[in-house]
């Protein structure tokens, strides 16, 4: 018998979408349950002492009152910003070319590279996330930078290598032909090793030339069981430059779909601007949209419908977008999520805007058979809450009627002090 571990604590996973239907009614809560892993799976779920008589040889981790969920999942950030993480003062275009490229241009240094991918995943995981969808930049180096430290820690990741061949400085621009090659390498290289994923990556299109976005669409084509990660409709005045910049696109969304950048398993980070038509060919080939909160914030760049395009059926992952984002914790961009809704006239329930962590976010990632959730068979990615981390919320929780409005309070004010423990594959981080 294989060994097995057996976490007790509260519990917390999902049925269904709780943007269908009564919210609380998707979720399933348990004052004192149990999860058994081993293998790296979740191989029996329910309550602690059901579970404690079925796997009497498993190893008991007691977490008390801690909630224990799935890990979180951020389908959308740049590893390579993590150092110009909160930069003052500009919006979209200019906060790319005064911050964002001068800091990417120092990823060509293998050691820089490594250096930042060893801080980033040592503050994701402490913030619980388990899995991300990760941009590069142009430089293979970032690459293997990023995938080696994820292998080295056996995370479920999804990551490729920024390809960009216009409107980018000297240094930090490939071209359609090498950036299709170093992909391809790159691709062949890691994509299906331990629990990585390779994603075609066209930062978006105002940096590659139709000849770049062709090469990509190719490279999709072939390989067509790898995501497509892109940026799209962010900000009005780079809507607008992508009019000028593709005169014959019917709109930002046809820029890609023009070359084959339109499809299921492509994940469009921010789609704030989207015209009827992009939305329902977006619906119509099942592509993901992926909300970014606290960027499109601290950008200035806008508030993603999220009712609205829940109630159109659309696939939506949720997404710190760092370093353009203000934060590393999935509480905080849940809970600026929930300030988006707020400002547009809807209050997300907090198990939407867990379930958006959680399960939304892999369903966009196309994952949700692997991880996002507490469910048999799914890898044991999890994380542990104290749903009492600071005083100011440990009094407000204290108050609560029911679990809901128990974890509430950790969503809008908690951080990496509310996540107390974190697992990986099957094994407790240290
Ligand atoms: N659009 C193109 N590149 C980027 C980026 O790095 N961050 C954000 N927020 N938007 C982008
Ligand atoms: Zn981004």
């Amino acid at each position: 018998m294989p060994h097995s571990s057996l976490l007790l604590g509260q519990t917390l996973s999902f049925d269904s979408d709780p943007f269908q239907g009564l919210p609380e009614d998707a979720a399933t809560w348990r004052r004192r349950g149990g999860v058994l892993v081993a293998g790296g799976k979740i191989t029996d779920l329910g309550e602690a002492d059901d579970l404690r008589a079925r796997h009497p040889q498993a190893k008991v981790f007691d977490y008390g009152d801690g909630l224990i969920t799935a890990g979180f999942i951020d389908a959308h950030a740049h590893y390579p910003q993590t150092a110009i993480i909160a930069s003052w003062g500009k919006r979209l275009i200019e906060w790319l070319n005064t911050y964002t490229f001068p800091e990417e241009m120092k990823f060509g240094d293998a050691d820089y590279a490594r250096e930042t991918a060893k801080r980033y995943f040592d503050l994701i995981l402490s913030n619980g996330t388990t899995t991300v969808a990760s941009y590069c930049t142009i430089h293979p180096e970032s690459v293997e930078a990023f995938f080696a430290q994820a292998l080295a820690r056996d995370l479920r990741v999804v990551a490729g290598k920024t390809v960009m061949d216009r409107n980018a400085p000297d240094g930090l621009r490939d071209t359609a032909q090498s950036g299709y090659d170093d992909s391809k390498r790159l691709l062949d290289a890691w994509h299906g090793r331990g629990r990585i994923s390779y994603a075609i990556t066209p930062r978006f299109s105002p940096t590659s030339t139709p000849e770049q976005l062709t090469a990509m669409g190719a490279l999709w084509a072939e390989n067509p069981d790898c995501l497509m990660q892109t940026h799209l409709s962010e900000q009005v005045d780079e809507v607008a430059w992508v009019a000028d910049l593709f005169p014959d696109a019917r709109d930002y969304l046809d820029s890609y779909e023009q070359f084959g950048l339109l499809g299921p398993g492509a994940l469009y980070g921010h789609a704030i601007y989207l015209t009827e038509r992009e939305k329902s060919r977006i619906k119509e080939v099942d592509a993901s949209l992926i909300h970014c909160p606290t960027s499109n914030m601290f950008i200035g760049s806008g508030l993603f419908d999220m009712a609205g395009l829940k109630a159109d059926g659309q696939r939506i992952g949720l997404a710190t977008d760092t370093g353009g984002g203000s934060s590393f914790s999935m509480l905080r961009t849940m809970a600026a999520a929930y300030e988006v809704g707020q400002l547009r006239g809807t209050a997300l329930h907090p198990a939407q805007l867990y379930w958006l962590a959680t399960v939304g976010s892999a369903k966009a990632l196309r994952m949700n058979d692997k991880i996002g959730n507490l469910a048999v068979g799914s890898e044991a990615d999890l994380v542990v809450l104290d749903l009492a981390s600071t005083p100011a919320i440990a009094q407000r929780s204290a108050q609560a009627e029911g679990f809901w409005q128990a974890l509430f309070p950790t969503i809008m004010m908690g951080d990496d002090r509310a996540i107390s423990n974190v697992w990986v594959n099957g094994a407790p981080l240290p």
